[in-house]
């Protein structure tokens, strides 16, 4: 039999008892009062951004951290390699018309849309998250929307969708449903941007899960927190430009390419049109397959 560690026996004797939540709550509580001192002197040295700031709690829900610094900083980090992605391929974010952040948490990117003359919405599963976005960031507007699709828009809503840290705790058969989906409320030639765990993560995958990886296959952990941060998703550029080929073409990827969600890698992906060439009739499982 496997030796577990220590962790992970607390672990499993936290869950059998139906404590785990809890435990983790007073975690997340002890860790984020002890970030009150730093996160006074950052707003204090005028670090913000003159929008609201969610509460630890909610930071810690999103980013798995309390600090102010870095829900800001990586929210503009995650918004500028949006930004660049899409002027690299000739499309300048102030000429997108309408723009959807999936999964968009408390709005740490959204934010940072502010000023743009674009209609913003943001969607989430989590009602606490869109609640405090609704009320604090006035500029854009905010739905919440079931773990498993539709989503409350109609066909063709969306320039512009991306999804940051998202796809990363989506398993098999959300995973396919929400691709499906929000190429639905995407515009033909529209732009889809995703972030996912990929090679930079090969080195805390076990041997059978890196197999699985070179496969060009899903590799899921705690499949049954879908949708939440336990949920570890994990897939490289062949496999997302397998999944994805019937609805869209990966115009980049780019391994490590999520400034605002290191290490994930950052993808852009365009919605087919009636004129785009036809996806792909077949697969080779792991052969390297280049954007285009
Ligand atoms: C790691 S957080 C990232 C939040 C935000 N995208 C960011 O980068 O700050 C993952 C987010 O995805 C949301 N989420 C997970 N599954 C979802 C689903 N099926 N529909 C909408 N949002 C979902 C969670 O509620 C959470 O806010």
């Amino acid at each position: 039999m496997p030796r577990l560690s220590a962790r992970a026996v607390l672990k499993a004797a936290l869950a059998r008892l139906r404590m785990l939540d809890g435990a983790r709550r007073i975690r997340d509580a002890v860790t984020a009062l002890s970030w009150v001192a730093h996160n006074r002197r950052f707003l204090r040295a005028g670090g913000g951004d003159n929008l609201p700031i969610p509460p630890a709690r909610l930071l810690m829900l999103t980013t798995a951290s309390p600090s102010i610094e870095w829900f800001v900083q990586s929210g503009r980090a995650g918004a500028d390699s949006i930004r660049a992605q899409l002027a690299r391929h000739d499309t300048p974010v102030s000429e997108v018309r309408t723009i959807l952040d999936f999964g968009c948490g408390c709005g740490r990117v959204l934010r940072h849309w502010a000023n743009l003359s674009a209609e913003i919405h943001g969607c989430d599963y989590n009602p606490v998250l869109i609640r405090w976005c609704r009320q604090r960031l006035p500029f854009a507007q905010f739905e919440t929307n079931g773990l498993e699709p539709p989503l409350p828009y109609p066909t063709a809503s969306f320039d512009l969708i991306y999804a940051l840290s998202v796809f990363t705790h989506l398993p098999e058969p959300l995973h396919s449903r929400w691709v499906a989906e929000l190429a639905r409320v995407l515009r033909p030639g529209g732009h889809l941007i995703i972030s996912t765990h990929g090679e930079a993560y090969l080195d805390t995958l076990s041997a059978s899960e890196r197999d699985r990886f070179h496969a060009a296959e899903l590799v899921v952990r705690d499949a049954d927190a879908a949708g939440s941060n336990r949920c570890g998703v994990f897939f490289s550029a062949a496999y997302l430009r397998r999944h994805l080929a019937p609805r869209f073409l990966l115009r980049e990827h780019v391994t490590r390419g999520a400034r605002g969600n290191p290490p994930q890698d950052l993808s852009l992906l365009q919605a087919r049109t009636s004129s785009s060439p036809p996806p792909p009739t077949s697969h080779r499982p792991g052969t390297a397959v280049p954007a285009r």
